[in-house]
């Protein structure tokens, strides 16, 4: 049985098939104000915010997509849907907020800016437009512009006042404590033979793993919801990682820092700052803030696309997992954990448990691109992380050049790599290195982008890459170098209105 508050009434559920979304429950409960769009993550309509205890106990809210996840990840959460903002007569001041700005036209997509700006009010006091640009990216209008938004969210974040949900945060802490004390050890729902475990350690996870080794592990259901919502599968065995403690825990010494199978790109974006700025740039691009706050990067590495953001990002920074099966654990390198398209080393009843990125521990040059049609939101066409050292000589002692989108897997120009190892870092050896990025990849030609786009831009990000980093300025001649690398890429949704 799972528990949860629907606003501030406790609901529990046992014979639910765990395939069923939070949407469509909601729907089903006739709380119709969430709305479905797309069903893909990608439009936000059906935007709700949850509310959780953090490990201060306090609590902590978050928007999400509840057309892409399920149900199970309700438990121990009080959910927060457009029909609870209202308190009596009174709209919320964020609801008000839209209608003094004209924010609003056909309002199918209004339920959804409304929450996305309760939950950023709920986190920020004060407008800031990076910010509000950021908690927004996930929410689409196709009538209204986004100026009378985003004058929405200046009027929503100047000075609120507090309201019903602040008036009853001891109450609400002391439910969802009340909820987590009466867990039971392994949660569980299930209908129609489907069902989904929730287990609370990793030991638990493991024998379950081991007693059921066909079952489909779920993080966050930022990539398994979509196969249910576009593709109508049907998953029998879910066993979700996202209640785990083990796995939900971070660390870092000066040495390297240590991130749970469980944890989540958002916090991820914050732990990653320092020391790796661009790694933290990247995440701010990475989908939107809705799918940020229930993916996880062992999500992302386990599933193993070809365009995935994060991968890239590991393989240059030579990060590791550390993967477990039963009660033995074993260390593998991201860049071998991807084997062929889709396919990883995974053993059958493996879980990642932790991903390790070594800090290091002298200078070094890190920088990541990712080149995608729309600034947010947006898969990428190509996405490239460049991890350098240069010795006192100004010669490459270290390179590791990782891409995505350049093949079936993301991996290393290795070729391109040992033409520049051991070498200065100068404008020849980059201009005869990069002919090399076409023996290591032979991109293929989609939707996205063809492959002579792809390669072209290959080259000319390693070309922005040098030009980016200390170099020696013999034979600097960059009148060639395309100032808008993406062309028409690379756009922000709200630069077209
Ligand atoms: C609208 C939208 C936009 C997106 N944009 C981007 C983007 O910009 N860049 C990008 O790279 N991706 C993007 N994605 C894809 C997705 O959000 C990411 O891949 C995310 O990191 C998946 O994490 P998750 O926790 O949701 O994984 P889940 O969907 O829960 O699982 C994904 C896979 O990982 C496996 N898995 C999960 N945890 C473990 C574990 N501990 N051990 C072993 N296997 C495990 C699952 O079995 C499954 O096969 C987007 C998705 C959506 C819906
Ligand atoms: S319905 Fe479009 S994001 Fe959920
Ligand atoms: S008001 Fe119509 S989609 Fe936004």
């Amino acid at each position: 049985m799972i528990e949860f508050l629907l606003n501030n009434k406790i609901v529990r559920l046992a014979d639910i098939d765990p395939n069923t979304t939070v949407l469509e429950y909601l729907r089903d409960q006739q709380r119709v104000g969430t709305k479905e769009g797309c069903a893909s993550g990608d439009c936000g309509a059906c935007t709700v915010v949850t509310a959780e205890l953090d490990t201060q106990q306090q609590l902590s809210y978050k928007n999400i997509n509840a057309c892409i996840t399920f149900i199970g990840a309700m438990h121990g959460k009080q959910l927060i849907t457009i029909e609870d903002l209202k308190s009596g007569n009174n709209l919320h001041s964020t609801q008000l907020a839209m209608v003094d700005t004209d924010g609003s036209q056909c309002g199918f997509c209004t339920p959804g800016f409304v929450m996305s700006l309760f939950s950023l009010q709920k986190h920020q006091k004060t407008y800031d437009r990076a910010t509000v640009q950021q908690s927004l990216a996930g929410n689409l209008c196709r009538c209204t512009g986004y100026k009378a938004i985003d004058n929405a969210a200046q009027q929503a974040l100047t000075c609120p006042a507090s309201d019903q949900f602040d008036a009853a945060k001891e109450q609400t802490k002391q439910s969802l404590k009340q909820i987590s004390s009466n867990s039971e050890a392994c949660p569980s729902i299930g209908k129609n033979n489907n069902i989904c475990h929730l287990p609370q350690d990793a030991q638990s996870l493991a024998d379950l793993l081991i007693q059921y080794p066909q079952c489909t592990l779920v993080a966050g259901s930022t990539d398994l919801a979509i196969e249910v919502t576009q593709n109508a599968k049907e998953f029998n065995h879910l066993i979700s990682t996202a209640y785990v403690s083990e796995l939900k825990q971070t660390t870092i010494t000066e040495q390297q820092i240590s991130i749970g199978a469980a944890v989540t790109l958002n916090q991820c974006q914050h732990l990653l700052h320092q020391p790796f700025p661009d790694f933290a740039s990247l995440l701010e691009r990475f989908a939107s803030l809705q799918v940020r706050n229930q993916g996880t990067l062992a999500g992302n590495i386990a599933n193993a696309s070809p365009i995935g953001d994060t991968p890239p990002a590991l393989i240059a920074l030579n990060a590791h997992m550390i993967l477990r099966c039963a009660n033995t654990q074993r260390s593998e390198l991201v860049e071998d954990f991807v084997v062929d398209y889709r396919k990883t080393t995974l053993a059958s009843s493996e879980f990642i448990e932790k991903i390790v990125i070594p800090i290091p521990q002298h200078d070094f040059h890190f920088k990541i691109y990712k080149v995608s049609k729309r600034l947010d939101d947006d898969i990428s066409a190509i996405c490239v992380a460049n991890y350098l050292c240069l010795d006192a000589a100004g010669k490459v002692s270290e390179i590791r050049l990782a891409y995505g989108g350049m093949a079936a897997i993301a991996k290393r120009a290795v070729q391109t790599e040992a033409a520049l190892l051991g070498k200065t870092w100068n404008e020849a050896n980059i201009e005869a290195a990069l002919l090399k990025l076409s023996d290591d990849f032979q991109p293929l030609s989609d939707f996205r982008a063809s492959n002579q786009y792809r390669m072209l831009c290959a080259q000319n990000l390693l070309r922005k890459f040098f030009y980016e980093t200390p170099h020696s300025s013999e034979m600097t001649d960059n009148t060639h170098l395309a100032t808008d690398i993406g062309g028409k890429m690379n756009m922000r949704i709200s630069d077209y209105v």
